[in-house]
């Protein structure tokens, strides 16, 4: 049996839908608060996806305690925790729990776990991680698929990325709280995520200073503590339902958003000359039709995000035009092209670019949710095509997107699972 998302394309979107909390900066967030030595962190707007399941599970393999009193608020207690070898299979269904190599390590200053997972993107190393630690005085070794990181105490010093890799600056902050004396951290990435864990450890007692630029101070504690922390709105679940208005709907508001998150979306958008109205925490999208192509390139925040290159692609095979996708993060992330071609889309691959021939009518098919951001993808363009979309492996979906189906079916959309025979 399988599960899989039906779309029946061609329904009008009208409403509201609210906008959950980061996906990228909750599978943060969690491994962060295992840092508090006495007390406990609780976390609220924490979205219902599959990869805040993932990392529970983990916390408990920890002896962590974790307590969800209520639909979106979860409590984090580690005073009971204990650092065994992270060997669960968990660990290799998301990428983000690499962020417990940064988090033990900092706490025991000793971590074992098995190879992060994670959506394929194509090559996604974690050198610039790992060469942080060793900076920080740990000892890397890597043997039959488990990483071994440890050090006698670790000492404060001057990093430079290579890339400004958001895992890695948040990584590097985590091992870095407790170690003696100032890390800092040169050329990091700024993406909000980062400012949002920085903002929870500082309120646990971290001392952390310059998030959002591209120079992180750390100056090493003794001691974190619990604490209450709310969690800023998702900028791709965010982009996505922005995308999707300017795709499918008639008068729609997406709400609970940092505007400002979204600027490089939004100023692409009016370029293509979707009706957008941005007000304090919410954009009003009016249906308009000749929509025009655009060119895109994405980059670190805050550039053109690249988890919205897929989601945006199957918009632009509406556009009247000839529109060019440069992907400068992950240069093999085109694998939605081939399910949109599926459907009807004029888009020639030449990796790490993309042009989309449009505008071109799209018609439901089975097509397959490669990974997260695919899915959104096809969701989109399962929306706008004639007849009924099938998507497979939507466990991708879930992974990053809170109950998708039920938000859109609010807004008017004919979605829903189904299981069916293999
Ligand atoms: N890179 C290295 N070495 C490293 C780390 C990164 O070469 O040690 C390279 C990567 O291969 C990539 C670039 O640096 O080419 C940027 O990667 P980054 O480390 O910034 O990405 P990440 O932290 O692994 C996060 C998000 C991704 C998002 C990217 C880019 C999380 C859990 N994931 O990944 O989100 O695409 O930043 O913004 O925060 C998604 O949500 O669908 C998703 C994939």
């Amino acid at each position: 049996m399988h599960r899989v998302l039906k779309i029946e394309g061609k329904h009008l979107l009208n409403g509201n839908v609210r906008i959950s909390g980061s996906k990228n900066a909750t599978v943060a967030l969690i491994p962060a608060a295992i840092l508090a030595k006495t007390g406990s962190v609780t976390i609220y707007g924490v979205p219902q996806i599959s990869d805040v399941s993932s990392l529970s599970t983990i916390l408990q393999e920890l002896n962590v305690k974790v307590t969800q009193k209520d639909e979106d608020h979860i409590t984090i207690d580690p005073t009971n925790m204990t650092d065994i070898p992270l060997d669960h299979s968990a660990v290799t269904k998301l990428r983000a729990s690499y962020y417990f190599m940064g988090a033990l390590l900092g706490k025991y200053k000793e971590v074992k776990m098995r190879m992060p997972g994670g959506c394929y993107l194509g090559p996604r190393p974690i050198d610039l991680h790992l060469k942080g630690f060793e900076a920080l005085g740990a000892t890397v070794e890597y043997v039959q698929g488990f990483y071994h990181i440890y050090a006698e105490e670790l000492i404060g010093t001057s990093i430079y990325l290579d890339i400004a890799s958001v895992g890695a600056t948040i990584n590097i902050m985590m091992a870095a709280v407790y170690a003696k004396g100032r890390t800092v951290i040169e050329n990091a990435a700024k993406e909000p995520e980062i400012i949002d864990v920085a903002t929870m450890l500082n309120k646990m007692g971290a001392q952390i200073r310059g998030v959002g630029t591209s120079v992180i101070t750390i100056d090493g504690v003794e001691e974190l503590s619990g604490c209450f922390h709310e969690i800023i709105p998702d900028r791709i679940e965010a982009g996505t339902f922005i995308i999707i208005a300017a795709a499918a709907a008639e008068n729609m508001t997406i709400e609970n958003i940092i505007p400002q998150h979204l600027e490089s979306l939004i100023s692409k958008l009016k370029e293509m000359e979707v009706n957008i109205e941005v007000d304090i925490d919410k954009v009003i999208i009016k249906r308009h039709d000749n929509l025009k192509a655009v060119d895109i390139q994405t980059l670190p925040y805050p550039g053109f995000a690249t988890d919205l290159q897929q989601p945006i692609t199957a918009l632009l095979t509406q556009a009247y035009g000839e529109s060019q996708i440069k992907e400068t993060i992950y240069a093999e992330r085109f694998k939605h092209c081939i399910e949109l071609q599926r459907m009807g889309a004029d888009i020639d691959v030449n990796s790490p670019s993309s042009t989309i021939h449009g505008p071109t009518p799209l018609y439901g098919d089975e097509v397959k949710a490669t990974d997260l951001r695919c899915g959104a993808s096809l969701v989109v363009a399962g929306l706008l095509a004639d007849g009924v979309t099938t998507i497979y492996d939507i466990e991708h979906i879930e992974r990053g997107y809170e109950n998708i189906d039920g938000k859109l079916k609010e807004l008017g959309a004919n979605i829903w699972k189904e299981e069916i025979e293999d």
